[in-house]
């Protein structure tokens, strides 16, 4: 079976076959990838459970498909093109070949650290090459990688190291952003204090700073590379692993409590991630693939490491921010590395365009001929820069809409083949059956309609449980509705069909195109002394797309509220990291509440979002008069 779609007439087509014929259809795109043993049955599955098995005892390893495969027709071909942080460092480029035998040696150096087959090893890492050598050595063992996003706090790193009992850590001396030196090293050190799991840690020299090492527990990456080299190098033939062995854990936040471990599995997620990227993309052989995401994000998993090498491309890691030495850093990259598809976040793209046209206006964008978006809804003005000052008019943008959850992108403009409208993902790929449900559980039929999304059939990348609590993924994901996977995503397909993302019906917030659960935050800011309870919601932020409003009821309102203010934010720093850092504290006398405690975010939001005159009836509310206080508070805050 061919993979890539090759006009619109055959993406209709595809589709249909896809629905009427699923697993003839997945087969068909299985079969274009290395098994050592075939499966037996290609789908199993109910929503209720759920219990979802794909390409079942199937016997692979995603490594032989991202790496061994292209050897004998590719071997030298880029496989990673590395640009660090600082421009006058030089550039690093990883062959096929050369990724392998790294990948190969650092699988011996987890095995001779005692990594097994089925265990857990959390990955803190840079963005350098040696993040997705360790990610891709973890999967050549058999071992679950579980990446935390380098933004994250000592106490979010301990969180999941124990959710998922991890018995490694990979992590590095520090890590450089823009002009700043973050100490990764001594981030793990705090967490490692609340963990009992951890036997080693296996530290890579990038900033070269002074870091604490354990006797016994901590280990430098280099050296431990000298010991399997001193050994002769032997070759790492990949573990063969079952189609359901789970890949890796991601964790990701939801509407409640903290956050969940999103486990994939090995085949699934494999075909559908190299799918997607060949399609969604056109990859064509010879192109330069920059995602601009980190590999802590799933983003990064998908469509840094796994989808591109899975398909022999060429998958640029960038280590630095798009701003740094000044806003024509991304543009420079790209020049430098003749890239042909940029993929990033609207966020960046809003950034980048505030900075202004003098940044980008001189810089040889000519090798660029497709661009995609992800990460939250791309705003109209945003969707015209990026298609007049990066693609000139010349490069199609595929606006993907995809979820953690979803291992690859799920609702997608085909680059160059299907229609592209700004603000929309436009059109399900093949094998995804997206619908429209209303409040009251019905399906909503035609076009023109609005209501919130769910998927109706399971797709490979699907995921498959959350770590250690099955019963929460039910929850979460199969229980909202009846035999569907509910996305928490409202959505509107309109008259010709075409659909649009409107965002998170849910208490989940997207700042610059990241997951922050307000209830997780709440319960972070609410951990402060002073702190006597908060709510958080969304509003309209230019560049972030949505900042953090942050309402707190303090215990003693006689004290410094600019001190308070910097408390708050350092704890939320502590105990979740900096990305989930308020934009704006509001301190307040009371919330508004019904009488039966709940709080009204309702009338919160309308009262961020500056429209006084909608927050609706208030005279349910416990006491009616802190609406009028909150609205004269938040006219001060702007
Ligand atoms: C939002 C990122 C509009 C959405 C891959 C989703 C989007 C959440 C888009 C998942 C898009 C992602 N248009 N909204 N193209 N892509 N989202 O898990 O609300 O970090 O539910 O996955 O981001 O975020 P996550």
């Amino acid at each position: 079976m061919e993979l890539q779609i090759k006009d619109f007439e055959d993406y209709e087509k595809t589709y249909r076959y896809s629905v009427e014929h699923p697993e003839e259809f997945w087969a068909g795109i299985a079969d274009t990838f290395f098994w050592r043993k075939k499966w037996t049955n290609v789908l199993n599955w109910n929503f209720k459970e759920p219990n979802i098995k794909w390409f079942e005892n199937g016997k692979l390893n995603i490594t032989e498909n991202c790496l061994d495969r292209h050897i004998y027709t590719n071997g030298d071909k880029p496989a990673i093109i590395w640009e660090p942080n600082d421009p006058t460092e030089s550039a690093r480029v990883l062959s096929y070949k050369q990724l392998l035998e790294k990948v190969e040696q650092f699988a011996n150096v987890l095995k001779n650290n005692g990594v097994r087959k089925g265990d857990r090893v959390c990955i803190y890492l840079p963005m350098v090459p040696e993040l997705a050598i360790a990610v891709l050595s973890c999967a050549r063992v058999g071992a679950i990688h579980s990446v935390v996003f380098g933004g994250f706090s000592a106490q979010s790193i301990a969180d999941r190291i124990n959710d998922a009992e991890c018995s490694l850590v990979i992590t590095a001396d520090g890590n450089y952003r823009g002009t700043k030196v973050v100490e990764l090293k001594s981030i793990v050190d705090d967490a490692l204090v609340q963990c009992k799991t951890i036997n080693k840690v296996i530290v890579l020299t990038r900033a070269r700073i002074g870091v604490s090492m354990i006797k016994g527990r901590d280990v430098w990456w280099e050296d431990e590379i000298h010991k399997v080299e001193s050994q002769g190098n032997p070759a790492y033939p990949a573990e063969e692993m079952d189609a359901e062995d789970p890949l890796f854990v991601l964790y990701t936040s939801g509407s409640t409590g903290k956050p969940k471990g999103v486990v994939h599995t090995t085949a699934g997620y494999m075909v559908y991630t190299g799918y997607t990227f060949s399609n969604v993309f056109q990859y064509k052989s010879d192109e330069v693939f920059f995602c601009t995401a980190d590999i802590g994000w799933i983003t990064g998993h998908s469509y840094i490491v796994y989808g591109p090498l899975s398909q022999g491309a060429t998958s640029l890691m960038f280590e630095g921010i798009p701003t740094w030495p000044d806003a024509g850093r991304l543009w420079d990259v790209v020049a430098k590395h003749k890239v042909n598809i940029l993929y990033t976040a609207p966020t960046a793209i809003r950034s980048l365009m505030a900075a202004g046209d003098q940044y980008i206006d001189d810089k040889d964008l000519s090798t660029i001929t497709k661009l995609g978006s992800v990460g939250e809804p791309i705003n109209e003005e945003a969707w015209h820069w990026y298609n007049e000052k990066v693609g000139k008019g010349k490069a199609p943008i595929v606006d993907t809409w995809w979820q953690t959850e979803n291992g690859g992108i799920l609702i997608s403009a085909i680059a160059g083949i299907t229609p592209t409208k700004p603000g929309y993902a436009m059109l399900p790929l093949p094998g995804v059956q997206p619908v429209l449900m209303d409040e009251n559980g019905k399906i909503l039929e035609g076009n023109g309609v609005s209501g919130n999304l769910c998927i109706k059939f399971p797709w490979p990348g699907m995921l498959r449980t959350t770590w250690g609590d099955h019963e929460r993924c039910r929850l979460t994901y199969f229980s909202t509705y009846e035999d569907m996977y509910f996305t928490g995503d409202g959505c509107l397909r309109d008259e010709e069909g075409y659909y649009r993302i409107t965002g998170r019906v849910d208490d989940v917030l997207n700042v610059s195109g990241h997951r922050i659960g307000t209830a997780e935050l709440e319960n972070a800011i609410n951990m402060h002394s002073d702190v006597v309870e908060s709510a958080i919601v969304g509003y309209p932020h230019p560049v972030k797309g949505q900042g953090i409003y942050a309402f707190v009821i303090v215990e003693d309102h006689q004290k410094d509220l600019e001190l308070t203010r910097k408390d708050i934010n350092a704890t939320v720093v502590r105990l979740i990291g900096a990305i989930a850092r308020p934009d704006k504290i509001q301190f307040v006398r009371d919330l508004p509440k019904t009488r039966s405690g709940k709080i009204m975010r309702r009338i919160l939001r309308k009262i961020v979002e500056g429209d006084f005159a909608n927050v609706g009836d208030t005279t349910t509310l416990l006491d009616p008069s802190v609406v009028e206080e909150i609205k004269e508070g938040a006219d001060k805050m702007k």
